[in-house]
């Protein structure tokens, strides 16, 4: 395919500040593992490099909340996070942590080497100060008045609100988030790298020599570039870090965006300390990074300007990001607890990690955000794995047992079915190589279950159990394919369901074939002996999904409500009595055709009939609100909405977060009461 002789392959550092969960899982560390293990069983070099991210602003503030320091917050999850991901057969060569020294060496002597490379641009700029904390204040932390809405919980880098990106000091009243006060401007100097300069050259680089990134990748890249790049601030005031190699920069560390991404290189350095140039700096390495969309930018833009300016190092050969996955709906939220942590799941579903492996490669975001639910994992399980992988390895291995001793039976004459079942094998190999080669994990997993269901067909369509009385020689035949194909399976699952195809081999009693042996039909010697049979996976029953269900709905906190809207300008005691109010009763109900918000409602008013349009439909179906009492502003000038004259609004209360719901009396009145 090309002419590279080894594969350096890493995955995003986590954040050290709390475990990881499926989003994680799915997006980067599964994919990246089943991208090595393929290369391994290949015979290729190849090592696989992780570590946590152990720096940064909120692991500060979360050592500050707990009242303890940020290095036992980091060692706490340091280890859960390598324990379960070991526990889970994610496969790294390495997997080490930012706050080692080997770390903090290198990324400062590459901080260093740009520096006295004169690549830096130096600037002092006014930046809020919390007198309190004793520190500067990121923008994250810094909560204030939005001038463009009135959110009074806008941060310092945007409103989630109306969404408008904010500077810290357009913020009106602002105040620090960590000690609550108000926040003063000093001046602060800090290094840019001027990303600006390395523009030319990224596009060229990523928009002309790359075009076969993914298009979510190269999409994200294009718009970056096409925004034009501004210098960015490398360094940040801080005491929890990598501190800044200069003279005077006392307090100062270097930006976690700049040191993590190095964290690829110390740790490759911890692995191979007299070897690993040979990984970092010669164009024979194919150097491919597994992410989460959410950090494109740094590995497409930032980290490449970086191994650029310093020279000397390769760069990434591809970028496979993904985009997020969903759980049951809902975006996967840490604060909220919305989210199925890793360490927990292991726990609690002991010897299925290649379930929870074999789900999220099957539904991995790859394209676009996917969804997680608790019912698609059951189904994935009993009627994939269950029905089709492990039904057909277990009849095969049980009707061997049943018919001839456990002995793999001789192969006989086959006939054209045979020889056509036989010779889709090697066209499945070539399919799923293919997919692997490319990043398309979905598809490859696809290609492994075909082989699967091509033995499951093979069994139906040829049914040896009818035929053991009358046809021993027959039987042999069918029975010495199917077992190929089970030898065919070891290998094929291997990158992706790695424990189960170490059952599979104890039952087949194999040692582990290299690749080459996949698409081979003798794997599988005359008359070899195979081990009695076992299940490879146990259908999960309704009360597990049900427990799983109401644990993380349990679990979940509400999220944190927006603040209301601000008050509207004074009116006067006669604006509002020209509102003529009333009670009254919705009799008809339907939505209004091509419109997802509009209902049209037949209304007794007490003095009429009427016809009233109201957008409410993404709140109450017509089944709910026929019957109901209500209040409306009948006096309203008819209007036509979508050619429906409507002769009124129903008075609805709405919250900030946009749910609303009907006003209506306490108790029901007749129609036409007047409210005011
Ligand atoms: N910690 C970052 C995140 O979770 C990823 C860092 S990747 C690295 O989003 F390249 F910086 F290491
Ligand atoms: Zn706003």
């Amino acid at each position: 395919m090309n002419n590279y002789k080894r594969y350096l392959v890493t995955s995003a550092l986590p954040y050290a500040n709390g475990p990881v969960h499926i989003g994680h899982l799915a997006g980067v560390y599964v994919p990246a593992d089943i991208y090595v293990r393929y290369l391994r069983l290949r015979g290729r070099e190849v090592k696989f490099i992780g570590g946590s991210d152990e720096h940064g602003v909120p692991i500060t503030i979360k050592a500050r909340k707990e009242g303890v320091t940020p290095q036992d917050i980091v060692d706490k999850y340091h280890l859960i996070i390598k324990d379960s991901f070991e526990r889970f057969g994610i496969s790294f060569d390495i997997y080490s942590r930012t706050s080692s020294k080997i770390h903090h060496q290198t990324a400062s002597d590459f901080f260093r080497k740009l520096y006295d490379d004169g690549i830096f641009i130096e600037k002092t700029t006014a930046q809020y100060y919390d007198e309190e904390a004793g520190q500067f204040l990121a923008d994250r932390y810094i909560v204030g008045t939005c001038p463009q809405c009135g959110n009074e919980n806008a941060y310092g880098d945007q409103c989630e609100k109306c969404g408008s990106t904010l500077s810290p000091t357009e913020l009106i009243n602002p105040h620090s988030a960590i000690s609550g006060s108000k926040p003063v401007l000093r001046d602060t100097t800090h290094w840019y790298l001027p990303l600006d300069r390395y523009e030319p050259w990224l596009r060229r680089w990523i928009l002309e020599e790359h075009r076969e990134w993914k298009t979510n990748v190269y999409g994200q890249c294009k718009s970056w570039l096409d925004g034009g790049l501004q210098p960015r601030a490398v360094s940040r005031d801080l005491d929890w870090g990598v501190p800044v190699p200069v003279e005077g920069a006392e307090r100062k560390v270097l930006y976690v965006w700049f040191d993590a991404p190095i964290g690829y290189l110390s740790n490759t350095i911890e692995l191979l300390p007299d070897d690993w140039e040979r990984w970092w700096k010669d164009e024979e390495t194919k150097m491919v990074h597994f992410i989460g969309k959410d950090n494109i930018v740094f590995h497409c833009i930032m980290f490449p300007a970086m191994l650029k300016a310093h020279g000397g190092f390769i760069l990434p050969d591809n970028v496979p990001a993904n985009e997020f996955l969903n759980l049951e709906n809902d975006k996967i939220s840490t604060s909220r607890n919305w989210a199925v942590w890793l360490h927990e799941y292991l726990d609690e579903f002991p010897g299925k990690e290649d379930v929870l492996r074999y789900v999220l490669c099957a539904n991995a975001p790859e394209t676009k955000d996917n969804d997680f639910t608790w019912n698609d994992f059951q189904t994935r399980n009993n009627s994939e794995l269950v029905a089709v992988f492990g039904n057909f390895v277990n009849r095969a291995v049980i009707l061997t047992h049943k018919y001839f001793e456990g002995r793999v039976p001789p192969r006989n004459t086959l006939t054209p079915y045979d020889e056509a079942t036989l010779n889709e094998i090697p066209l499945i190999k070539q399919s799923l190589e293919n997919n692997i080669e490319t990043y398309h994990f979905r598809e490859a997993l696809k290609d492994a279950m075909n082989l699967a269901r091509l033995g499951n067909k093979y069994f139906a369509d040829t049914e040896p159990w009818r035929l053991a009385a009358t046809d021993r020689p027959r039987v042999a035949t069918i029975l010495n394919i199917a077992l190929q194909i089970c030898a065919n399976c070891a290998i094929a699952f291997e990158p992706f369901l790695p424990f189960t195809t170490q059952k599979l081999r104890y039952i087949l009693a194999k040692t582990a074939d290299s690749w080459d042996a996949f698409g081979r039909t003798d794997i599988l010697a005359e008359a070899h002996r195979l081990n009695e049979a076992q299940l490879l996976f146990d259908k999960i029953e309704d009360d597990e999904i049900e427990k799983q269900k109401a644990k993380l709905k349990a679990a979940a906190t509400p999220p944190a409500m927006p603040a209301p809207a601000p008050q509207k300008n004074a009116c006067t005691y006669d604006d509002f009595m020209k509102m003529d109010i009333r009670t009254a009763t919705v009799l008809e109900a339907e939505r209004v055709p091509k419109t997802d918000k509009l209902l049209r409602l037949k209304i007794d008013t007490g003095m009429d009939i009427r016809t009233v349009v109201s957008g409410i439909a993404e709140h109450y179906s017509p089944e709910d609100i026929v019957g109901r009492q209500i209040c409306l502003l009948a006096n309203l000038e008819p209007r036509k909405i979508k050619g429906i004259e409507s002769q009124g609004m129903i008075l609805m209360a709405q919250q900030a977060d946009g749910i609303m719901r009907i006003v209506r009396p306490d108790e029901p009145l007749v129609n036409g009461a007047t409210v005011c």
